[in-house]
């Protein structure tokens, strides 16, 4: 399968590259290299510089690679970041959320796999961060 990782030059999106070159798929990295590493890019993918925002560039990224599915990795997971900068964190993570589905719908992709949270051993029950969640998102709106 032809797949779009935006964000794989990060933590978990380079994995994803590394597991779908070594099974055989072929794989493009759309990411503004904001917290990514170029290194952590493998030769055998295509690396587009660009950011989420852009989406005509996204969706030309989508058609050069005859994508067939993205893999969204492209945010910013870090809870500290949204605290101290709460604009930026839902530009990236709501508003280029957005962009990339327009461009996916643009160039006609219509599978997505996307990380939608984290959660480590001793943080507040699911509820609890959910409905925090919500009460952060419909602050930011
Ligand atoms: N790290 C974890 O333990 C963990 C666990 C569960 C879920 N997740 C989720 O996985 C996703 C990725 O997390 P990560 O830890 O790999 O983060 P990361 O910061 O390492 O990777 C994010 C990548 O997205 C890129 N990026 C950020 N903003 C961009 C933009 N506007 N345009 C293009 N690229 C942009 C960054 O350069 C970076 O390479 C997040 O949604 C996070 O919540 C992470």
């Amino acid at each position: 399968m032809r797949v779009v990782v935006t964000g794989g030059a990060g933590y978990i999106g380079s994995v994803v590259v590394e597991t779908l070159l070594a099974e055989r798929h072929d794989a493009t990295v759309y990411d503004d290299l904001s917290e990514g590493h170029r290194d952590a890019v493998p030769v055998a993918a295509t690396l587009v510089e660009a950011d989420l925002l852009e989406r005509a560039r996204l969706a030309a990224t989508l058609r050069a690679a005859r994508a067939e599915a993205v893999v969204h990795m492209a945010a910013i997971g870090r809870v500290a970041e949204a605290v101290v900068n709460p604009a930026k964190c839902y530009r990236v993570n709501v508003v280029g959320g957005l962009a990339r589905l327009d461009a996916m719908r643009e160039a006609g992709v219509r599978r997505i796999t996307a990380a939608v949270g984290a959660r480590r051993p001793g943080d507040q029950d699911l509820a609890e961060i959910i409905a925090s969640a919500w009460t952060f998102a419909t602050s930011c709106a």
